[in-house]
């Protein structure tokens, strides 16, 4: 049996004796007493008993080592022009001195704070403070708007949230402040108080007593110790888009985390301590935390953190320049960001100028990698394995990937390769049958997920259970559509609810629609993904105007442009919306998103057999002809 297939089998078969193996690698306060066991819910734990500490795993273990002078994190920002390297002892001291400050703010075990930052070495040092306390950080992703920031405040109730003064998109400067500020008066909660790094691109207004300046809080506070959490105690909540417009607050813990990223780390990316590792995502997602923050710091390794596009800072050439210039040997990104360098620089001409001689494995997810970028990407890298893997917020780590530590196989155009360790993927028809080979359907994980995935929503089980167990019993439903070949491959291809992707951002339509359906000429509306050549998919809303009410359709689509952009964020890139007389739905009422999708992707459309009315159908198809005709 191959090297993959036995440690698959064997994660499957003996999960206590797989995953105990694995715990051994890490080093805990105090060794679990379970490795795997069900709670007084039933619902699945991993490592009970177990004492960590995620920031010490990460960082003091290291400088315990000796290792105290290797270097942690590689901060590389095109936006101001810095470099600056930060060993592990540096790194830990910066790790404890915020711990240490934010102690001194009230901060304990089981608090949450919340992290609305750009991409700069004080927002990684935060998320470590806040697991050195044992805190529950919630970091929000910079694009976001303030109601969706308010929303992320009123649900995670943070005693303190930390921030700085402004982001750098290309060549604009965005002030953070105004945003964090409008969200604190929008929320209900309010946080004790907001910590603003003052940038000089922009400097903030601060507002006392609320309001702190990171440098003086920071100047002002003694170093704080590691402490002891349990491995089932919460390090985080990351909030992800759901099918309606509430985000799901996803819940990592410690130990399950700890285990199942340092495992990856050499497992799937084929890493050691020393080597140099670079995921271009931004600490907001999930691959951020776990592959720019956590993964690479357990690993040993150093982590680059990457305050950049792929173009335009200053060009095409961004990507090699950073990977030449610090030695990066797997480099994880999203295939949107590979499509905007392709438009570019459609020879990759610019690579000629850099040695990528230590490039030994590329890695891309976020979204399906099209067969066309596969190819470009290993005709430009020659030697160098294009690696796709597939994985999701709910599961912190690669379901399917090619392991580049244990035995790494030929990889194929479309296919993030095969179930990783501890995940038993099934494909199952609507009515929940096993499908075959080359049968497309449901793709779901038969329970125990292994360690690292969400043991549960922030505060919110019932909508866990409803959510992800409901519709198959005993297994965890994926929201993607997909099969599995004959050789074991597995191809996703797609949400197959309400999710869209948009350059590799996971947004939910029914945020967008709250948003579209909140004008006062609108009467109903359905905002659908739709297929884009470079980010994958866009949003497009449809919209039933009031009765009565003649808008100018130019106007109205500013008008909910804008109103995009304020309520959910830029990053949303909604740009388009069309009036139409009606929207299909079902005889009870439900809107019939998937043949909607299907129309507006020129496929062809059955009516489905619940449709209240198929003549819609034809309506709606003319004013998307009209609309494709007028379009430049
Ligand atoms: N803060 C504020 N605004 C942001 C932002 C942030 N952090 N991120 C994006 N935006 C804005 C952009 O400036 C742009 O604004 P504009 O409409 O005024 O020009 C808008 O949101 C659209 O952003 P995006 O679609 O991301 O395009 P882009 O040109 O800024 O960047 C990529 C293109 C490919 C670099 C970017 O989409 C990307 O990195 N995607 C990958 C995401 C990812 O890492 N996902 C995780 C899986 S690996
Ligand atoms: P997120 O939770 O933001 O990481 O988004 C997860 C979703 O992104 C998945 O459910 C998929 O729809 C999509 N996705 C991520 N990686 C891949 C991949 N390699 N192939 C196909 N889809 C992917």
């Amino acid at each position: 049996m191959s090297a993959y297939a036995n440690a698959h089998r064997r994660a499957l078969e003996d999960p206590q004796g797989f995953w105990g193996d694995r715990a051994r690698e890490i080093d805990w306060f105090r060794f679990p007493d379970t490795i795997l066991d069900q709670d007084e819910n039933g619902a699945w734990r991993w490592f009970q008993g177990g004492k960590l500490n995620t920031a010490w795993l990460a960082l003091d273990r290291h400088v315990e080592a000796g290792r105290g002078d290797t270097t942690a994190l590689i901060y590389d920002s095109p936006a101001t022009g810095a470099v600056q390297r930060f060993t592990y002892s540096e790194l830990k001291d910066l790790t404890a001195r915020l711990a240490g400050g934010l102690a001194a703010l009230g901060v304990a075990k089981g608090d949450r704070v919340l992290i609305y930052m750009p991409m700069v070495p004080e927002a990684v040092a935060a998320m470590l403070a806040c697991a050195r306390l044992g805190a529950v950080h919630s970091v929000v992703f910079g694009g976001f708007a303030a109601p969706e920031l308010a929303a992320r405040i009123d649900d995670a109730r943070p005693k303190v949230i930390l921030s700085a003064s402004c982001g750098i998109e290309f060549d604009r400067v965005i002030p953070y402040k105004p945003l964090l500020d409008a969200a604190v008066q929008h929320a209900d909660h309010k946080p004790t108080h907001c910590v603003i790094l003052q940038r000089e691109q922009a400097t903030a207004t601060l507002h006392a007593p609320q309001d702190l300046d990171w440098r003086d809080w920071q100047a002002a506070s003694a170093p704080h110790d590691p402490v002891a959490v349990d491995a089932t105690d919460p390090l985080y909540i990351l909030y992800t888009s759901g099918t309606t417009g509430k985000p799901k607050g996803v819940l990592r813990d410690n130990g399950g985390h700890a285990v199942a990223l340092h495992y990856s780390m050499e497992a799937i990316y084929g890493m050691r301590a020393g080597e140099v590792f670079w995921a271009a995502s931004d600490i907001g997602w999930v691959v951020g935390h776990s592959y720019i923050v956590y993964a690479p710091l357990f690993a040993g390794c150093a982590s680059v953190l990457y305050e950049g596009k792929p173009v335009r800072t200053p060009d095409a050439g961004a990507f090699w320049r950073v990977i030449a210039e610090h030695g990066v040997k797997s480099f994880f990104v999203a295939p949107t960001a590979f499509r905007a360098i392709k438009k570019e620089d459609p020879n990759a001409a610019l690579k000629a100028r850099y040695d990528l001689s230590c490039l030994k494995y590329l890695f891309v997810a976020g979204e399906r990698l099209d067969p066309p970028t596969y190819h470009w990407l290993k005709d430009t890298l020659p030697g160098v394995p294009v690696i796709d893997h597939w994985w999701q917020t709910e599961t912190g780590w690669a379901i399917c990937a090619n392991m580049a530590g244990v035995e790494l196989r030929e990889t194929r155009a479309g296919s993030p390769g095969f179930p990783m360790p501890g995940y038993d993927l099934r494909i199952l028809d609507d009515d929940g049958a096993e499908l075959g080979p080359d049968a497309e359907g449901q793709v779901v994980v038969r329970e125990p997920l292994p360690p690292g995935c969400f043991p549960t929503l922030w505060q919110d089980h019932e909508r866990f259970v409803d959510a992800y167990f409901s519709r198959y019993p005993g297994y965890y439903l994926t929201g993607d559509g997909g099969y599995q070949d004959a050789d074991g491959y597995v191809y996703i291809m797609g949400r197959v609810d309400d999710v869209m992707n948009v350059a590799g951002h996971r947004l939910s339509t029914g945020q967008m629609e709250e948003v579209v359906a909140n004008h006062p000429a609108v009467a109903e509306c359905a905002v659908v993904g739709i297929a884009d050549a470079e980010k994958g998919q866009v949003p497009l809303g449809l919209v039933v105007l009031k009765d009565g009410v003649n808008q100018d359709a130019a106007a109205l689509q500013r008008e909910l442009v804008a109103a995009v952009r304020e309520g959910v964020g830029a990053f949303a890139n909604f740009k388009r919306a069309l009036v139409v007389p009606r929207l299909p739905k079902t005889r009870s009422g439900k809107i019939l998103r998937q043949t909607l999708r299907k129309l507006i992707d020129g496929e062809p459309v059955a009516p489905p057999s619940t449709i209240e009315d198929a003549a819609v159908l034809p309506e709606i198809a003319t004013v998307l002809g009209a609309a494709a005709e007028a379009a430049p």
